[in-house]
């Protein structure tokens, strides 16, 4: 009666709370499984980003809700953005949720589902939904634990979280609450805790990962704490590569540019969300810079590091969004270069700014824009990925891929690489020669002879 299952919505952070999650359950003598319809408990980690998600999540929880009814020992969890935004409104829409848990409450997830399942076992009818959506102080460094198996190469780890910009759009930083840093220590005993295990590239996560520690954290020499993080980690051995997200384009001051030229484990590929190339909307969505300012950066990162990748989240159909607006954005688009975006068609956010403003942009708008900026982008991927064939690129070998025919990894710019390979690769840094692409991956041959099978 204690098989867990967990479904993740939305983000990398997501993911990453997920996998707390289940290493407290694992530590708490749960089993976690990956098969959804042989579980006795269900947790849907959600996301509140755009409607779409939200809808996506209630979905599938009404949708088990019969299952509640079929199996009455067992219990389904809501927890996450979702829970954090709606709480206990949501027992309105799904009476059968046995609980609610909140995005500062992760780790008291492992104690409510042992006394739902005490409840259960003693034939108590728990008569209440437990809700748990308060603020806690300090729950930004309570997520440390991580599943890694034998042959873990790549970790999230968790350093920032909440956000105290407030983007008209947004509703993260109702989610996510105000902005709280790790510890550098902790930070760095766990990136080297985790390359003792094996992992060789880090990805630092966050809301706002830039803001990092600048609340809590001096500044010597001017230097940004989350550049001083930046440099603690370059010096633990065995660790290859350091990345990052989400950044702010307002987090990119000098020293962190500067970086790119001196931390070699930095990887050239920066993901910079700018939203829209319109100065107006950019003005309405309270985004702090204007096109010429991020376009600026664009090309300070490219002038210290000339193969850097960028990648951007945009959201198309902001209200009042004007086709003159629009082919701003197109226009920025085109000129940064990109070799991956997210383009979003804009959701309305009930409580954020931007839902209660006039002229919102008519569906079939958004999409025609969306459309456009897909087709741009698939163009300028294909372009980019077709300029690395005939280069040789150092690839970190993660493992099989999918299909098991091959292996992969990626390139430092964050392309994905297929080649004929073998396990005992996996985890080193390998030089493969580029011969084939598509818009999004890349197909090669290692430059090592040794390539048992
Ligand atoms: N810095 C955060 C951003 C979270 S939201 C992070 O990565 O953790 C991720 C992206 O979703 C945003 O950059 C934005 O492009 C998009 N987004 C946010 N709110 C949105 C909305 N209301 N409608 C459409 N897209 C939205
Ligand atoms: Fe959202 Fe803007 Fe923060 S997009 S997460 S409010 S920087």
């Amino acid at each position: 009666m204690n098989r867990v299952f967990i479904k993740t919505y939305g983000c990398q952070m997501n993911e990453r709370d997920s996998e707390e999650v289940a290493a407290l359950l694992q530590a708490r003598g749960y089993q976690i499984v990956h098969d959804e319809n042989d579980c006795d408990i269900m947790l849907l980690n959600t996301c509140s980003v755009r409607d779409l998600a939200e809808q996506k999540a209630l979905g599938k929880a009404g949708h088990l809700a019969a299952r509640t009814r079929r199996q009455p020992a067992f219990i389904l969890g809501l927890i996450g953005c979702m829970a954090q935004n709606r709480g206990a409104e949501l027992i309105d829409r799904l009476p059968d949720l046995d609980l609610i848990v909140g995005t500062q409450k992760f780790h008291r997830v492992p104690d409510y589902l042992d006394h739902l399942r005490a409840a259960r076992e003693a034939g108590l009818p728990v008569a209440q939904t437990i809700v748990d959506v308060a603020e806690e102080a300090g729950s930004q460094n309570i997520i440390r634990d991580h599943l890694v198996g034998e042959r873990t190469v790549t970790a999230f780890i968790s350093i920032q979280q909440g956000c105290d910009m407030s983007c008209s759009f947004c509703i993260v930083p109702r989610t996510r609450g105000d902005e709280r840093s790790r510890p550098l220590d902790d930070i760095v005993a766990e990136c080297r805790e985790l390359a003792g295990r094996g992992v060789r590239e880090v990805t630092l996560l966050g809301q706002i990962v830039t803001s990092y520690g600048r609340r809590e954290l001096a500044r010597p020499g001017g230097r940004t704490p989350f550049v001083q993080l930046l440099e603690r980690l370059q010096e633990i051995d065995g660790l290859a590569r350091l990345r990052f997200t989400s950044p702010h384009p307002c987090g990119f001051k000098p020293d962190l540019v500067e970086a790119y030229g001196r931390l070699p484990k930095l990887c050239p590929y920066v993901h910079l969300p700018v939203q829209s190339g319109s100065n107006r909307i950019l003005r309405a969505m309270n985004r702090p810079y204007t096109r010429e300012r991020y376009l600026e950066l664009v090309a300070a990162l490219r002038a210290v590091r000339l193969d850097m990748h960028f990648s951007t989240d945009i959201i198309v159909g902001f209200p009042d969004e004007t086709a003159e607006d629009f082919d701003q954005t197109r226009e920025l688009f085109e000129a940064a270069d990109y070799d991956m975006a997210y383009i979003f068609k804009y959701s309305t956010r009930s409580g954020t700014p931007a839902a209660a403003l006039p002229a919102q942009v008519p569906e079939e708008v958004k999409e025609e824009r969306n459309q456009l900026l897909l087709r741009l982008l698939e163009r300028n991927s294909r372009r980019r990925n077709q300029a690395l064939v005939g280069t040789v690129q150092e690839v970190l070998v993660e493992g099989p891929d999918r299909k098991g025919l091959r292996y992969l990894g990626r390139t430092p710019g964050n392309r994905t690489v297929h080649f004929v390979g073998s396990a005992s690769l996996i985890g080193r840094l390998l030089p493969v020669r580029i011969e084939r692409s598509t818009t999004s991956v890349l197909y090669g041959t290692p430059l090592e002879a040794r390539v048992e099978s």
